[in-house]
């Protein structure tokens, strides 16, 4: 056995009832496919398995789909990215967003100051993305709407500085950057929404409390993915979510996540729904060797969500 691939593939299932829709839509969450030298077409076939089984009418890839934003370079792995890619846009409207994997040098040390974390930073990962997106009939969301059957999801670009932590600090997610951008896209008029509607937000890394913010209240659902959360045994990985941790240890940079930042669907105060989709890998290319082979440890996971 091959600990480095995923065993089994979870396809958790949730109702979001908002009363908006006459007809209910289903929409798939995937993300962190972390494709590298060490990620096999296995999951390639979860993907198709697992997709053409729920027959979603929205893919949303909420991504990391590269383990490093140099694989853009690679002209083999960039073949068997849009293999996926293509998969999901024959089988429903499929919308991506951007990780940090994807635009930024991952297991970078702390950085001293921001001209060296610019550094880990490729360039032209936008242009390029872009390109890739065209090319395989993908719809790319950077602070952008889109609207599918009375669904309308927001695709929030958490780029570079929202992985920028100050000199000293824990490197990682950095909430004070997402929640100036989101303040900023408000004042610009970009977060607003239109009645009779569903106001889905997606984006890649959870926000903690950003999501609490006056400005997001009206937002039905938010979806993320970036936990990789499910890093327990198989078999093992049930009974934890039964005690109510949903299967997740270790978060990625080594921060434990409180619960409703890991797995699963919460319902937030104001009542939307918050749901994280923790991906197909936990193995990652650019981490530690011996990290490779902890997916035998963690159950690969497609989340359905359906949409009324
Ligand atoms: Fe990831
Ligand atoms: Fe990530």
């Amino acid at each position: 056995m091959i600990f480095q691939e995923p065993v089994i593939c979870r396809t958790p299932k949730y109702v979001v009832d908002t009363g908006k829709l006459e007809k209910p839509v289903k929409v798939a969450l995937t993300n962190d496919w972390h494709v590298s030298k060490i990620v096999s077409e296995k999951q390639l076939r979860f993907l198709e398995k697992k997709l053409k089984k729920i027959k979603p009418d929205v893919i949303l890839i909420q991504g990391d789909l590269f383990d490093t934003p140099w694989s853009l370079d690679n002209e083999k792995l960039v073949s068997a990215l849009k293999k996926e890619m293509k998969l999901c846009a024959e089988i429903a409207e499929t919308i991506m967003i951007i990780g940090n994997h994807d635009q930024i040098e991952p297991a970078h040390p702390a950085p001293k100051n921001h001209k060296e974390f610019e550094s880990w930073q490729r360039p032209d990962t936008i242009r390029d993305w872009q390109k890739i997106c065209k090319e395989v009939g993908v719809k790319l969301l950077l602070d952008d709407w889109v609207e599918i059957r009375g669904v309308r999801i927001f695709g929030f670009f958490e780029d570079p500085e929202c992985f920028y932590t100050k000199p000293g600090a824990r490197r990682g997610e950095n909430y004070d950057a997402m929640k100036e951008k989101i303040r900023n896209l408000s004042k610009d008029g970009k977060l607003k929404a239109r009645d009779g509607k569903v106001q889905w937000f997606v984006s890649h890394a959870p926000m903690s409390d950003s999501l609490e913010m006056e400005e997001l209240k009206d937002f039905d659902v938010f979806s993320f993915g970036h936990t990789h959360g499910g890093c327990v045994p198989v078999g093992i990985d049930y009974v934890v979510d039964l005690l109510g941790v949903h299967g997740g240890i270790v978060a990625p940079f080594l921060k434990w996540f409180p619960r409703k930042y890991m797995r699963g669907r919460e319902l937030l105060p104001n009542k939307a729904h918050l749901i994280i989709n923790s991906g197909m890998v936990m193995t990652q290319d650019s981490a530690p060797k011996w990290l490779h082979y902890i997916n035998f440890l963690k159950a690969a996971e497609i989340t359905e969500v359906i949409v009324k």
